[in-house]
């Protein structure tokens, strides 16, 4: 694992959004991964400037997003699906087409996972997923326990990721309780993987994933068995390795 310490969570968007520029010029056709949550918010504001300034295109680009809450409809500002096209997509020339999420809405969830998983697959492989982690080092919605052979897969969330999330909704009532999530091992699929992690709050899980042992206990653990992973984070997310 390459790990680079950044002064802090500008300056980690800043280098996130250097490296995924640097992949889109050297190929406008790169298949991207991306992530939800706070942690990718600077990159993508990046990522629109730069599309902007004509430095780069979407419209050959495709895009994998991690997960989808199950129960959310496309018009529900907590779906991955708003946050996605608000953060991004309605920003910039990316065909409709070709960014894709999990639909939490499909009527079989399982057929639905299935469907995900061979569209990853058809694109070809992912050549950079960008990846947050989770304060109990989930990545994607891959909880603790998940088994590294696992596909895109429907999962029952942790309590702890549904208060952490909680300050997204009105109460944690209603957050929901399952999402779809690509698996560990759709994951360990891409060619790069590029993990950021911002704040005092990711120090203890942080040092686990960098330096602890490889288990399931720990999903992002799983990275130092990647053979191309950059990890991004500031002084504070890096304050106990
Ligand atoms: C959610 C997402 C993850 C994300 C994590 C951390 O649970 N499913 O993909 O990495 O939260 O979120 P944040 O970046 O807000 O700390």
């Amino acid at each position: 694992m390459h790990v680079i310490k950044v002064k802090d969570y500008e300056a980690m968007s800043e280098k996130a959004c250097d490296i995924l520029v640097k992949e889109m010029k050297s190929n406008e056709r790169a298949v991207l991964g991306l992530a939800t949550g706070s942690t990718p918010e600077g990159l993508y504001k990046r990522l629109i400037e730069k599309y902007k300034n004509h430095e780069v295109s979407f419209k050959q680009i495709k895009t994998f997003n991690l997960d989808e809450y199950v129960g959310l409809d496309k018009s529900d500002k907590n779906s991955y699906y708003y946050y996605m096209n608000d953060k991004l997509f309605k920003h910039i020339d990316i065909p409709p087409t070709h960014a894709a999420l999990p639909n939490g809405k499909a009527e079989n969830i399982a057929a639905e996972c299935e469907r995900y998983e061979k569209k990853i697959k058809n694109a070809g492989q992912i050549d950079i997923q960008v990846l947050g982690i989770g304060l109990n080092g989930h990545i994607g919605f891959n909880e603790p326990n998940t088994p590294f052979t696992s596909r895109t897969h429907v999962v029952k969330l942790d309590e702890s990721t549904r208060q952490a999330n909680a300050r997204f909704f009105h109460s944690i009532d209603d957050v929901p309780t399952e999402a779809i999530t690509m698996g560990i091992a759709t994951i360990m699929d891409s060619k790069k993987i590029l993990l950021l992690a911002s704040g005092e709050k990711k120090a203890e899980i942080l040092a686990q994933v960098i330096h602890g042992e490889i288990t399931e206990k720990v999903p992002a653990s799983v990275l130092q068995k990647h053979p191309n992973v950059t990890i991004i984070a500031d002084e504070a997310a890096l304050s106990k390795v």
